[in-house]
């Protein structure tokens, strides 16, 4: 940690749906000021591949919360594992996109990893992003940030992420943005924490800003936390 032992390690929240920078920006964040970066989206998506490799259905509540209970998920600082296998490139495609939305709908399977992402976050030191960490898994956190973007861009971007499967540029954008459009309904609108904006929140619209300027504003919040 780089920071001063005198500072108290924060807990940074960075929510908002897909396709808003919060990967990018968490990462540059978190190693800004020498931070853990948790992608708790990639847990879900970790869950979401050993349920397809198990064949499970992926509306069984139980087999799946069985399974999230005995998974051993790894998601610290780029590294995504699931009992030892490396799923890192394996859960970017448009297969695991819609499984892990349809996991993530079930109370059974957020309530462990939910306690999972308590304890990992728990010491600070951490920029933890996701749709639910500063209304749910940490209502307490230092800062809270909802990054968000025009649909248009959103699916723009994703459509030319080389980290993910459709992310080759020939993916056709209209293509990608009916499926963001489905899964952004299902992140919202299911029961259990849907994605949605804590009151004390701070937007940033990042719909053509560089992302190093979205970066410096939310270091700059942070500073003034301290
Ligand atoms: O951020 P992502 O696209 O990698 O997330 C994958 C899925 O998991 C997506 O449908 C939203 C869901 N998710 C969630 O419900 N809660 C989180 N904290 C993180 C992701």
């Amino acid at each position: 940690m780089r920071s001063h032992p005198s500072t108290r390690l924060f807990i940074i929240a960075i929510d908002g749906p897909s396709g808003a920078g919060k990967g990018t920006v968490a990462r540059a964040v978190a190693a800004s000021l020498g931070y853990r970066h948790v992608d708790t989206g990639a847990m879900y998506r970790a869950l979401a591949w050993k349920a397809v490799h198990e064949r499970l259905k992926l509306e069984d509540e139980s087999a799946l919360a069985t399974l999230a209970r005995r998974a051993v998920i790894e998601v610290s600082d780029g590294v995504v594992r699931v009992d030892g296998h490396d799923v890192k490139e394996a859960i970017r495609t448009a297969e695991i996109d819609k499984a892990a939305a349809a996991v993530a709908r079930q109370p059974g399977v957020r309530e462990v990893l939910i306690r999972q992402q308590r304890e990992i976050g728990v010491g600070g030191g951490v920029v933890m992003e996701g749709r639910d960490i500063g209304t749910v898994v940490f209502p307490s956190a230092d800062l809270k940030i909802y990054l968000d973007a025009s649909p248009e861009e959103r699916a723009r971007r994703r459509a030319t992420d080389p980290s993910h499967a459709s992310g080759t540029g020939n993916a056709a954008v209209q293509d990608v943005a009916s499926a963001l459009a489905e899964r952004d309904r299902s992140d919202s609108t299911r029961k259990a924490s849907p994605l949605a904006l804590a009151p004390d929140a701070v937007l940033i619209d990042t719909t053509g800003v560089p992302v190093d300027a979205v970066v410096q504003r939310v270091l700059a919040l942070a500073a003034r936390r301290r």
